[in-house]
């Protein structure tokens, strides 16, 4: 086993949003590799059913701007911390903002502050969002340099708020932060909803046998990165000393057009019935993403997994494996629902 993986064993970690799709994710790696995980999860876009039931887990269901909980969570002396907890994700953050804010924008600065007190973390890594925070004029590949701050979402402004408060803990405070540049995360984890991401949502309604909605022209491209590689570049980011300070894209590298994504979920799933078009959202400015994982290579030794078609048949094993849960908890507004209960004989 590779050093940075063997580091883990016996080790007492903190997840903050483990409950949740990366989450879920890394807690289950974390414990195969023999760590102690405190999760912290309100348990907001997050599922207990979607963590293992193991003596070596201690779930805290509370809230990551809540003292109460960041003191029983910070009593527990975790050696390094994975925040993760956000407000997911761009529309949830334009119907929401003030909740937006007050989760990814205070949540984040208190855990930096109570992480300056205990004084004995070895590493802070910070969920960020590549996918967020560059702006859509920005030349691609995306590099971890930044040329503007327009955003189109409060999420955006808020992710990149946390940067900014990493920023500060680290050069200020010497917390040893390091930010993580997620794109486009998908994988076995992630139950789908009205605010979650198209992959999940695509699988969904095509088990359902719903035409996919493609808000947009289906030309439009993003950099899909499998969970289980994301999950690999947060724990070398634990490990590497060098990362600290760093901001660092966890990203395949790799565009992948929707509409070869909705005609490949289709395929797989066997859904026949087709594809339509809708308008894009107006804060959706970003045709293309395609990032730069040069830094992650260099630095972590980073080493996505290439094979696209590969890891979205994973992610639809699960939602095989996990249909009836996915059903019950799949989060979308009334008339949604409806066609839901349709087709699937049963109340989602
Ligand atoms: N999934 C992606 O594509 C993606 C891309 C870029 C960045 N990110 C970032 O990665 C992180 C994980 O994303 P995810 O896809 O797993 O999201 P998720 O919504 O599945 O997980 C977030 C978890 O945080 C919990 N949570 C929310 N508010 C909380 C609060 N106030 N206190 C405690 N827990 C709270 C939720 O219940 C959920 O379990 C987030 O910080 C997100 O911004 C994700």
């Amino acid at each position: 086993m590779e050093k940075y993986l063997e580091s883990y064993k016996d080790k007492k970690i903190l997840v903050t949003g483990g409950a949740g799709a990366v989450g879920s994710f890394l807690v289950k790696k974390l414990l195969e590799l023999g760590s102690f995980v405190i999760v912290l999860d309100n348990l907001s876009s997050g599922y207990v059913w979607n963590l293992p039931n193991d003596g070596n887990l201690l779930f805290i269901e509370g809230d990551v701007t809540n003292d109460i909980d960041l003191k029983r969570v910070f009593s527990e002396e975790p050696e390094i911390i994975f925040h993760l907890a956000a407000f997911f994700a761009n529309q949830n953050s334009v119907d929401y903002p003030e909740t937006d804010l007050n989760t990814n924008g205070f949540g984040t600065l208190k855990l930096l502050e109570y992480s300056k007190i205990y004084n004995k973390l070895k590493r802070f890594v910070y969920a960020s969002s590549g996918c967020s925070i560059y702006p859509s004029d920005a030349e691609m590949p995306y590099k971890e340099e930044l040329t503007n701050m327009y955003m189109t979402t409060p999420y955006q402004i808020t992710k990149m708020l946390g940067e900014l408060y990493c920023n500060y803990y680290w050069k200020i405070q010497k917390v040893p932060v390091v930010k993580a540049r997620f794109f486009n995360s998908f994988g076995p984890g992630e139950v789908p909803g009205q605010y979650r991401n198209v992959i999940p949502n695509f699988i969904f309604w095509a088990k359902l046998g719903l035409s996919l909605p493609i808000t947009g022209t289906g030309e439009e491209t993003r950099d899909f990165t499998y969970v289980g590689d994301i999950v690999d570049g947060l724990l070398r980011m634990g490990y590497f000393e060098e990362a600290i300070g760093e901001e660092i894209n966890l990203a395949a590298g790799r565009e992948v057009k929707i509409l070869h994504l909705a005609e490949l979920v289709n395929k797989l799933v066997g859904n026949e019935a087709g594809i339509e078009f809708k308008p894009r959202r107006k804060w959706d400015t970003k045709l293309r993403m395609l990032a730069s994982n040069e830094k992650a290579k260099k630095i972590l030794g980073f080493n996505p997994n290439p094979d696209f078609d590969g890891c979205l048949k994973k992610t639809i094993k699960w939602f095989e494996e996990n249909w009836e849960d996915i059903k019950k908890s799949a989060d979308f507004p009334p008339g949604m629902s409806s066609a839901v209960r349709n087709r699937s004989g049963k109340s989602s």
